[in-house]
């Protein structure tokens, strides 16, 4: 392998599938595809990679059945707890990307224990994405702005001498990006979706503008560590050119 991506992101798909093709309980898929994120993110780290992020349940989901909700959101307080050992000795820093509100309380619980007691790590950023809406992070942006602008607006309007420097707001976009939820995260250099749909589903609008797009037909539990290395391999096949010739 030549080098790897500084940030990789994955629409981990498939669950159901994969359980429904066994004739299994949808919740297996998810228990298994839990497995397979342990495993890549494990992978991730030993390869070097220093920014991952999953995207573990968006927004448009709510729309699911309330016993497929409320097992995936068991799964992730008990796959988190399990795993705080792990992300521990392995230098693993976490972030929840999303909206914490409407998710249950203990699952917001174990999420800001993780992120706290990770907050000095840097060997892997692994940033896990539930209740997210790439669309809903650009329009909260553009409203933190707003409210920020109105606000110092009318503080300086007392003094005058200040009036002219606030009467117009212009944006640009590293400063459209420091007001992100995700703010911290790098560009995406790597997109991956599993599961055979070749969709983006509401996943990092802002961050994937020029990222290098992967579509596997394989489904997220059934995803090996050999498959993403291939991946990663094939990426750096890929000639970016940004726009250049
Ligand atoms: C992805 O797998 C996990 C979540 C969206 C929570 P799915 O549950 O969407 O699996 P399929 O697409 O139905 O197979
Ligand atoms: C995308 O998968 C969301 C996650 C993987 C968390 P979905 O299964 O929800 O996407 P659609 O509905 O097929 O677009
Ligand atoms: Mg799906």
């Amino acid at each position: 392998m030549l080098n790897v991506p500084n940030h990789v992101a994955i629409i981990m798909d498939g669950n159901g599938r994969w359980a429904e093709n066994k004739g299994m309980d949808r919740f297996q898929g998810h228990q298994q595809g839990a497995e397979t994120a342990r495993s890549i993110i494990k992978k991730s780290g030993n390869l070097g990679i220093k920014w991952l992020t999953l995207y573990a349940f968006s927004i448009e989901n709510w729309a699911r059945p309330e016993k497929e909700k409320s097992s995936l959101f068991s799964l992730m307080v008990k796959s988190l707890s399990e795993e705080l050992p792990l992300l521990l000795k392995e230098g693993i820093r976490f972030r929840m990307i999303g909206d914490k509100k409407n998710l249950p309380e203990n699952l917001i619980k174990i999420i800001e224990k993780a992120e706290y007691i990770t907050r000095n790590n840097s060997d892997l950023n692994l940033s896990v994405c539930v209740n997210y809406s790439g669309k809903n992070e650009i329009i909260e942006s553009v409203n933190k702005i707003l409210k920020d602008f109105i606000q110092d607006r009318s503080k300086r309007m007392d003094d005058s001498r200040d009036k002219e420097k606030f009467d117009f707001l212009q944006l640009d976009d590293s400063f459209f990006k420091k007001n992100m939820h995700s703010s911290e995260l790098p560009e995406v250099d790597l997109l991956l979706r599993t599961g055979g749909e070749k969709r983006i589903s509401n996943f990092l609008l802002w961050d994937i503008a020029y990222s290098e797009l992967f579509f596997t037909d394989t489904l997220w539990p059934d995803f090996s560590n050999d498959e993403f290395c291939r991946i990663l391999d094939e990426f750096n096949l890929r000639e970016r050119r940004y726009g250049n010739v």
